[in-house]
């Protein structure tokens, strides 16, 4: 059974505060997400698999212990979630790529796929679907559907701020998978926009807007 887990660590509090900020530039922004998604990694994989191994030091030789189990790969939803890619692959760099491009039609909020490439052993791996905006819940549940249909058996959906409405739909439709988030706000806006949230991630990510 997956979980819920708001992920509040002071350091991710304070770069939330910045991000939010509509007076943070586009280079601060997209440093700082990638920065929360490395806090947010480490706080997530807490429970992961280690193993014990002997390491000769220069002066002897220590039990120490080393990641074992499943695999990770990461999978951003595009295009905002590209902005999370680095700060996970800073931790975990063995972690593969699979990219899946959703974009949100403005009338109706409903996720049109438009682009996908995962690596071939998706099925075998822990898979962390990175965005960082999880709004209605429509791009991460097809998301989601999408992984499923390909095998994976461990999905977890990390993002940076979800609304309840989301966070209920992925966890009515999918109560497998464990969500994180940095921060759980108050409700949606008639646009579907979080609030008080911190606007358009992937225009403020990439700067069109
Ligand atoms: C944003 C965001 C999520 C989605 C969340 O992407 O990055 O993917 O909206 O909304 P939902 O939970 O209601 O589906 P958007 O469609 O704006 O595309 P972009 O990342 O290309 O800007
Ligand atoms: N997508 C965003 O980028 N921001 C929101 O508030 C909702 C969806």
């Amino acid at each position: 059974m997956g979980e819920l887990h708001v992920l509040d660590h002071p350091l991710i509090q304070h770069k939330l505060s910045v991000i939010r900020d509509k007076n943070t530039s586009v280079k601060e922004f997209r440093e700082i997400i990638s920065e929360i998604a490395s806090l947010m990694c480490y706080e997530s994989t807490r429970d992961i698999t280690t193993e014990e191994v002997e390491i000769e030091t220069p002066v002897g030789v220590a039990k120490a212990r080393k990641v074992s189990g499943k695999k990770m790969a990461v999978v951003p939803i595009l295009r905002a979630g590209l902005g999370m890619v680095e700060g996970i692959l800073k931790l975990v760099p063995g972690a593969k790529v699979g990219h899946i491009g959703l974009y949100r039609d403005p009338d109706t909020l409903e996720p049109v796929e438009y682009y996908c490439k995962m690596p071939k052993d998706i099925a075998e791996r822990e898979v962390y679907i990175l965005d960082p905006m999880l709004a209605t819940g429509g791009s991460a549940t097809a998301a989601i559907s999408f992984l499923k249909n390909y095998g994976c058996l461990h999905i977890k959906l990390m993002c940076i701020i979800g609304a309840p409405e989301g966070v209920n739909r992925v966890r009515t439709d999918y109560p497998d998978v464990d969500v994180f988030l940095a921060a759980l706000d108050d409700h949606l806006d008639d646009h579907g926009y979080i609030v008080p949230g911190l606007g358009d991630a992937g225009d403020r990510i990439f700067g069109t807007k």
